[in-house]
């Protein structure tokens, strides 16, 4: 997969790119990553890249045509390899769609993803309108920045690359690819100050550790992402657990 990132701060990401799975990756070719500064695709003597929002108000407006040019660029010299046709051309934004473990899937299947980093105030609505097909944000907060929201997007996105992380089986059991958060972990030592591993994971059952760890995932979400359940996968026995544990949940908040 080739990333093309525009930024007016690119050395934002030298440290998150240059270490763990991401830097092997890179290594590997499995991805590659190509940031671009906005301000360099900008004519004037000064490489302005902003300007007074129209109308007033407090703060800069990004302007649309380094913007533009920056996409058109890069499109260009995409469609001269392989087809460019189907290239998602993302603005990292708290007003775009919620990201998500889903959105990182959907975007792992494609070869190219441009990335734009929006900053100040705002991006001039025509770079919405008529340049994106797609807006991200990474939650209900505001950033300085898409940088670090790019940065999160583009994390989540390669380690589902096939090769990017050693075993594809992990990728099965991390919190969300379920739809469940996940079950609790555990290393040696097996007794820590006290605190000893559940006997089930000494066991060396391995139907019955599955189940334990299905039923762990399932309460976990439960008490912390009870919305989540909602969607989850869940077979007959695990719904009729669920019912289980939301009674018994119930009865103990009455003792209390
Ligand atoms: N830029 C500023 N805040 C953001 C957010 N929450 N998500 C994506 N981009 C952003």
């Amino acid at each position: 997969m080739h990333i093309y990132i525009l930024t007016l701060f690119p050395q934002m990401f030298q440290s998150p790119l240059s270490a763990g799975i991401f830097k092997r990756a890179i290594d590997q070719k499995l991805v590659s990553v190509n940031i671009h500064n906005i301000r360099d695709y900008t004519h004037d003597k000064h490489h302005t890249v902003d300007d007074y929002a129209y109308g007033g108000g407090a703060g800069m407006i990004l302007k649309p045509e380094p913007i533009f040019e920056a996409v058109e660029s890069i499109k260009s010299s995409i469609s001269l390899n392989q087809g460019g046709s189907m290239l998602p051309i993302i603005l990292l934004t708290p007003q775009g769609r919620l990201f998500s473990q889903q959105i990182a899937y959907e975007l792992s299947k494609y070869s190219h993803l441009i990335l734009i980093c929006g900053r100040y105030e705002g991006v001039d609505e025509r770079v919405h309108r008529h340049l994106v097909t797609d807006e991200i944000s990474i939650g209900d907060y505001v950033l300085s920045g898409g940088e670090l929201a790019a940065m999160v997007v583009v994390d989540a996105v390669a380690r589902l690359l096939p090769g990017v992380l050693g075993s594809e089986a992990s990728l099965l059991d991390n919190s969300h690819v379920s739809g469940l958060l996940e079950y609790p972990q555990y290393t040696r030592p097996a007794v820590y100050r006290g605190w000893s591993v559940p006997e089930v994971l000494l066991s060396g059952n391995h139907a019955q550790i599955a189940n334990w760890r299905r039923e762990q995932a399932i309460q976990r979400t439960l008490e912390r992402r009870p919305e989540l359940l909602d969607k989850a996968n869940l077979g007959l026995e695990e719904k009729r657990l669920v019912g289980r544990l939301k009674k018994s949940n119930l009865s103990r908040e009455f003792v209390e």
